[in-house]
Formats: structure tokens, sequence, C-alpha cells
């Protein structure tokens, strides 16, 4: 009986340390490690993970539900080399990402398609990391590409959005091409809280 135990308990360990971007440990684990990743590896995601990846998105919670979003997954090479031009500086790293989640809304659907959009946007991250993958968030918004054309612009031509839907975010990822710290502790900002009124301790 004990030596069933310890070996179901060894097996669960070699299960695990051979899959350990499968699990969370816990959550406050993988808020801690997920950092901007901008740099990947050149291994393609699978399948099954595009489609945790496209769950984490859809599962958002959104105002109303109006599910006012529509994501655009782009795995084509030119695809992402074209979107890597959407801004003038910080979105060059999309062409090496395996895979990006262009995360568009429509206005006329929810007039907070902004926080609608952005929580879908963090989702997709959290999953990522969840799933061992590294993501980085391009900002679309209020942006504009080297030749001043805005960043919603472009990414409409290039996507052959409709004229409805408003370009939020690109959401980059891949295999991790780097290690980054998780986040130190120490610069948590508490000064930033306050207790019971602006101020209070
Ligand atoms: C709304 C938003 C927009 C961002 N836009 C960009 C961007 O366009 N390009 C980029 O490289 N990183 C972008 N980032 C990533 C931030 O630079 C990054 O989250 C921040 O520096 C903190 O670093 P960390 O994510 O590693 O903790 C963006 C993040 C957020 C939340």
């Amino acid at each position: 009986m004990f030596s069933t135990l310890l070996f179901t308990q060894f097996a669960l360990y070699l299960y695990k340390s051979n899959n350990k971007h499968q699990f969370m440990e816990n959550f406050s684990d993988l808020i801690k490690s997920r950092r901007s990743m901008r740099k990947f590896t050149d291994q393609e995601l699978t399948q099954e993970e595009v489609v945790t990846l496209l769950k984490a998105a859809l599962m958002s919670p959104t105002s109303k539900r109006s599910n006012c979003w529509q994501f655009v997954v782009v795995d084509d090479k030119e695809v992402l080399e074209k979107l890597s031009y959407c801004k003038e500086a910080s979105a060059s790293f999309i062409k090496d990402a395996a895979l990006a989640i262009v995360v568009t809304a429509d206005p006329m659907a929810s007039d907070v398609w902004i926080e609608d959009a952005s929580i879908a946007s963090i989702m997709i991250q959290l999953q990522a990391e969840d799933l061992g993958l590294g993501s980085c968030w391009v900002q679309l918004r209020e942006r504009f590409t080297a030749d001043g054309i805005s960043s919603n612009e472009y990414v409409h031509e290039v996507l052959d959005l409709p004229l409805q839907l408003q370009a939020l975010s690109i959401i980059a990822i891949g295999h991790k091409g780097m290690e980054r710290k998780p986040f130190d502790e120490s610069h948590l900002q508490w000064e930033k809280i306050h207790i019971n009124k602006y101020g209070g301790k």
C-alpha cells in the first residue's frame, strides 16, 4: 500500500516536472512571473495551446455580456511582419512571435468597449503565462506608424477589418526566448494604497 502511494507520488512528480508549464501552482505565482516577453524562439504553438488562448479570450467578462470584441488570430509570417510596423516603435518583435491575437471591439455594441477589450487582452496574457508561453501587449489605440498613419487604420488595412471595429491591442505570443525575473515584491508601491480615504493610513 505504502509503496503504491510512493510510486503514485513519484509518477505525479515526474509528470509535473516534465509538464511544469501545464500547471498553475497558484495564481499569486502566476501574476508574479508574468513579465512582458519581446524575444521568442522559433517554436510554433500547438493547436491545443491556440485553442486554450482563444477560450480565455472568449470567456473574458464583459459589461452586460455584450461581447463587443472580435479577435483576429494571426500565424501567417508575412502578416506578422506587416503587423510589426503597426506603430513607430515597440512593436517590431511581433514578426518573431508564433502568434498574434489582434483584439478589436465595436464601440457601437458597447460604450465600455475599451474596458472589455482590455480585460480580454490581459486574460490572453495570463493564459499564455499559464501555458509557459511569453507574451507582450502592443498598444494600438492613440498610436501611429512611422509614416504617421493611425495604428488602428494601418491594422484595418492589413487585416481587412470591418469599419465599425476599433483595434485596441495586439497580443504577441510565443515560446520565451529569454529569462525574465519574476516581479520583485520590494518594488511594490504600497504608497498608492489608501485606507478608507485618499491618504488614509
Ligand atoms: C496598455 C498597455 C500597453 C502596452 N503597450 C506596449 C507596447 O506597445 N509595446 C511594448 O513593447 N510593450 C507594451 N506594453 C508592456 C509594458 O511596457 C509592460 O507591461 C510594462 O513595462 C511592465 O513590464 P512587465 O509587463 O514586464 O511587468 C504595454 C502594456 C500595457 C498594459
